[in-house]
């Protein structure tokens, strides 16, 4: 079933998906693609522009996924603002708006899982979250199959899932490139996300002190510090601002492994902490 509304078509059923990509394709178009949430923000429109500077259509995908959510997190009261979505899709002329229903991804009889390695057992978000990533990958691997875009954007925000797309691609022969686009950031540094509206004032107030931390010890690391003392330092500033840390970590860009000395690598500093009832997550390179 596909269902057009104005001012740009919304569809939900994946043979109407492969239909309209199809179309675009037969006259030698490009496609690219931005799966998403919903609930969008400026920061995804960021992955928009950055799809459209690389392709002639570009499909957004919103669905909130079930299997990422573990069962004590978040799934039923995160924000769903599908036609409020849409009108803003509209308005930054993306080609087509991919809404599937839970029912449409997992089927009846779904029973296929994708276990994923590599930067997805680096004691990360996989620690705090241990189904998270299997049910990105599922989801993942089944939307870049479904689009099959040229082009695929997804943020630098949620970094370590970026790498585990990258390496998920790879080793399935998902022909989509796999982009990384930068994290927008509030004025004061927060990085955008869905989750900021769980935030309180006062919350709100304090949450720029995880970007501050961050820029703080990328600048020392940078300047030749040692990087145990200098994230000691960051974790006594995140915790002075209120936080309950689930990590501040240095750790290399490429594989997330962990790093002693900044020549080991490039380093990528990676932090989640918990505020009242909000989980954030950051990162940024040195
Ligand atoms: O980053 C997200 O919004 C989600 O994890 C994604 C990639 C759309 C998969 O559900």
């Amino acid at each position: 079933m596909s269902i057009v509304s104005a001012p740009i078509p919304s569809v939900h059923s994946i043979a109407e998906l492969r239909r309209r990509v199809g179309s675009w394709r037969a006259r030698g178009e490009r496609i690219g693609f931005v799966p998403t949430m919903g609930a969008l923000h400026e920061g995804h429109f960021s992955l928009v522009d950055e799809a459209r500077r690389r392709a002639d259509r570009v499909v957004v995908s919103v669905f909130v996924n079930p299997a990422q959510f573990g069962p004590s997190e978040d799934f039923d009261k995160y924000p769903r603002t599908l036609e409020a979505d849409v009108e803003k899709l509209a308005s930054a002329r993306v080609d087509l708006c991919f809404a599937p229903s839970v029912e449409d991804v997992y089927p009846p009889g779904f029973a296929t899982s994708v276990k994923v390695g590599g930067p997805a057992e680096t004691d990360l978000e996989d620690r705090f979250r241990p189904t998270h990533f299997a049910g990105v990958a599922v989801v993942v691997a089944k939307l870049l199959n479904q689009a099959a875009a040229d082009v695929a954007v997804f943020g630098e925000k949620d970094y370590q899932q970026l790498l585990i797309i990258r390496r998920l691609a790879r080793d399935l022969d998902i022909s989509t490139e796999i982009v990384g686009a930068p994290t927008l950031r509030e004025s004061d540094g927060l990085a955008m996300s869905s989750r900021n509206i769980y935030l309180s004032k006062e919350e709100r107030a304090a949450a720029p002190a995880l970007y501050r931390a961050l820029t703080k010890a990328a600048r020392l690391i940078g300047e030749g510090e040692p990087i145990g003392h200098v994230m000691g330092e960051a974790r006594e500033d995140v915790a002075a601002a209120g936080f309950a840390i689930d990590y501040l970590e240095a750790r290399h860009a490429e594989t997330l492994a962990r790093i002693a000395r900044r020549q080991e690598g490039p380093v990528r500093l990676l932090v989640a902490a918990r505020i009242g009832t909000t989980r954030l997550i950051d990162n940024i390179a040195v």
